[in-house]
């Protein structure tokens, strides 16, 4: 008898056995001096670790020049490799599961408006972007990571290439050599290729690089084709997706992590609501579908049992309680989050000082 899926059911993810379907969101939270895995990073993981959860790890740069934000981890040297491992050890220790997210971040402006802005992408940076990833997967792996997730969505990446796209015609005084560009720096739009095979290459040839470098049943991708980080209209960041989405389908990609459009308003009942605009690509992509955005417990249950996807990642819920999975099966009150404390250096201070259940009722 098949039973009705449920959040807190158990789930097979490949090879990989879930206890249930709450995932940690990949969640940076720059802590990671000079780049570099520190000790508290270790006990905020291990926090958040319990037999059969899946974490996704904060993503993690693929090479100097990818840091667009202070105190992230990296995965280009053996020394960050080394820095990992505990961390790694400590969460596999308490028996979950845990992915690494890879990131290059392009030219996409840092938080901080003292970091400045990062150098312009060149034309013949790119195979060696898609070389720096393959490496990365490869140190993560070395690190004890049971896989990686490429990072495409809200706005690194994949996105990058409108932006590139658009230097190219408007700005740049260099002539672009990619097969998508005419001599004279135009866009050739008469090159016999689809628009979303122009605009994904970059992010395909990242997807099939990685794969090829650690197998595809080790390899997830995130992608959120709501975003509005570019200028592209959203009718083509979707058609965009959905071809990356094929592609990633016909590689055996694992699993395909998508974020949600923003919440908007429903017309009969006033409130907020998750817009819910992910079934095509759900219905393409044949591996583990995760959804994120705005997902509270109920939502969770409700699209899970619905067949809208396999697992819900949770990002600020998560953030600010390591006991997630457990608070949502006692169906208990959760800690709330801190904003101003998402992306501060302190090793501590909401960080790791988030309470637990245990620990509030010692206090009661
Ligand atoms: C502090 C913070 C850091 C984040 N860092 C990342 C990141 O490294 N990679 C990523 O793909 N998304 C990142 N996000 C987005 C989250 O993964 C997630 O998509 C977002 O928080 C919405 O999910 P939620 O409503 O469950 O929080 C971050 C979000 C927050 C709040």
């Amino acid at each position: 008898m098949e039973v009705t899926p449920d959040l807190l059911t158990p789930y097979k993810m490949g090879k990989f056995d879930l206890a249930h379907r709450v995932v940690l969101a990949p969640l940076t939270r720059c802590r990671s001096y000079e780049n570099m895995a520190q000790p508290h990073n270790t006990l905020y993981y291990e926090q958040r670790a319990a037999p059969g959860v899946f974490l996704i790890a904060e993503a993690s740069a693929v090479s100097e020049t990818a840091t667009g934000y202070p105190h992230v981890p990296g995965l280009w040297s053996q020394e960050q490799v080394e820095a990992w491992k505990p961390v790694v050890d400590a969460v596999h220790a308490k028996g979950a599961l845990f992915f690494c997210q890879l990131w290059h971040t392009g030219r996409k402006k840092s938080h901080t408006a003292d970091f400045g802005a990062p150098p312009k992408l060149e034309t013949e940076e790119i195979p060696q972007m898609v070389m720096d990833f393959r490496v990365a997967a490869r140190n993560a792996i070395k690190a004890g990571f049971d896989g990686v997730e490429i990072h495409a969505a809200n706005g690194f990446l994949v996105n990058q290439f409108w932006w590139f796209m658009d230097i190219g015609r408007v700005n740049s005084s260099q002539p672009l050599h990619l097969d998508h560009f005419t001599k004279d720096n135009q866009l050739n739009v008469n090159d016999g290729s689809s628009l979303d095979n122009r605009c994904s290459r970059l992010a395909t040839d990242v997807i099939a690089a990685v794969v090829d470098e650690v197998g595809a049943h080790r390899v997830g991708v995130r992608l959120s084709p709501f975003a509005r980080y570019t200028d592209c209209s959203e009718a083509d960041a979707e058609a965009h997706a959905l071809h990356l989405v094929h592609f990633m389908d016909k590689l055996g990609v694992l699993y395909c992590h998508m974020v949600e459009q923003g919440k908007c308003v429903n017309g009969n009942t006033g409130k907020l609501a998750i817009p819910h605009r992910l079934s095509p690509f759900r219905k393409v992509f044949k591996g583990t579908f995760i959804v994120n955005g705005g997902y509270d417990r109920q939502e969770g249950e409700k699209v899970v049992r619905d067949g809208y996807a396999d697992l819900v990642s949770y990002g600020r819920l998560f953030l600010a309680n390591p006991d997630l999975p457990e608070r949502f099966r006692k169906k208990v009150d959760l800690n709330k989050y801190d904003r101003s404390t998402f992306y501060t250096s302190d090793p501590v201070v909401g960080y790791t000082d988030y309470p637990f259940l245990s620990q509030e009722a010692q206090v009661a």
